[in-house]
């Protein structure tokens, strides 16, 4: 009998592919090709599955190009490249890879939270430009870390994690906004209280963004929100591009309404907003939070996992949209 055809969109781990072509018919993007989205749809034909990474967009015209298509695994825990509602009516499961990635990514959210507080990307540009001539008693002094106002917005497991780290690790006082309020139980473990934005935005020392990118979210921190923040404040955001107004964070930096702000996620990746390359007080990073190869191991092993648990057996899993099991 022929193994069922499955699409992996971008290049991943060699040992996942193989683990994959022990059951399905697999073709691959290995050399990591930027695909069309028209090509896209021609590779998906007569395939029932497809490895994504949270780069290709999936909703109805593409679905209805596919109809073979019956689920759509994302390496990533964001899933704000499927239209999962699209998904549901065209009988498609969707998954993503939650968990394996929390506590490398909040490693890097407190990383970059730290870069940006302490001017550590700006300051080694200075010493590599040949520019450090003598100590001076305000070189690039930052913001305090330790013992200052970690201001959480998105309190998911990732947001959790950057809690318990400024929490415990640093003794930071935190607060958060999110849709729902945690349990006692975790609030209590995060140390976190919960607070309405507003209050988040006037209280933060630094504000860290966590939350899922959804058409609610989009450009959640805009000009009128940094206007609410302290002149000394910083922004991380390691949750997605559109959720801040890039445009409005550029200005509102040269201008030093706010201290400074450090971003792994960018509004139309990965092209930058020009004025954010120009300007001094921010550090840049490439979509990187969970880049570590344990775990973006472990996140191509989940996508792996959910194709082979629903193919084989309809047991995904960490299903989306479970009602399209039923
Ligand atoms: C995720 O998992 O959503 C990350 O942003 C992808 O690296």
């Amino acid at each position: 009998m022929s193994k069922p055809a499955i699409l992996v969109a971008r290049a991943i781990f060699p040992q996942v592919i193989e683990k994959l072509q022990q059951h399905f018919e697999v073709e691959h993007n290995q050399a990591d090709a930027s695909w069309s989205r028209e090509e896209l749809i021609a590779r998906l034909q007569g395939k029932v599955g497809v490895f994504t990474t949270g780069s290709e967009r999936i909703d109805a015209a593409l679905l209805a190009a596919c109809p073979q298509l019956k689920i759509c695994a994302n390496m990533a825990v964001g899933f704000n490249n499927f239209d999962l509602a699209a998904m549901t009516a065209a009988g498609v499961l969707g998954t993503n890879a939650p968990d394996v990635l929390t506590e490398t990514t909040a490693d890097f959210g407190f990383a970059l939270l730290m870069a940006t507080a302490r001017r550590m990307t700006e300051s080694e540009h200075f010493l590599r430009a040949g520019q450090w001539t003598k100590w001076s008693y305000d070189l690039f002094a930052g913001a305090e870390v330790h013992g200052s106002t970690l201001a959480i917005l998105g309190m998911g497991r990732i947001g959790q994690g950057i809690a318990r780290r400024g929490a415990h690790g640093f003794g930071m006082k935190v607060l958060y906004h999110n849709r729902s309020r945690l349990a006692p139980q975790l609030e209590a473990e995060c140390k976190a209280r919960y607070v309405g934005k507003d209050e988040l935005l006037r209280e933060a020392d630094h504000l860290v963004l966590v939350l899922p990118y959804t058409a609610e979210s989009h450009h959640a921190i805009g000009a009128a929100e940094i206007a609410q923040m302290k002149p000394t404040a910083t922004l991380v955001n390691i949750a997605r591009g559109g959720i801040v107004d890039d445009a409005a964070l550029a200005q509102a930096l040269r201008e030093r309404r706010i201290a400074a702000a450090g971003l792994d996620v960018f509004e139309g990746e990965p092209k930058v907003h020009p004025d954010l390359l120009t300007v001094p007080n921010v550090v840049l990073t490439p979509h990187i939070a969970s880049a570590t190869i344990p775990t973006r191991m472990a996140m191509a092993n989940l996508a792996a996992d959910n194709l082979l648990g629903f193919l084989l057996q309809r047991k995904p899993l960490t299903p989306l949209n479970p009602e399209v099991l039923a």
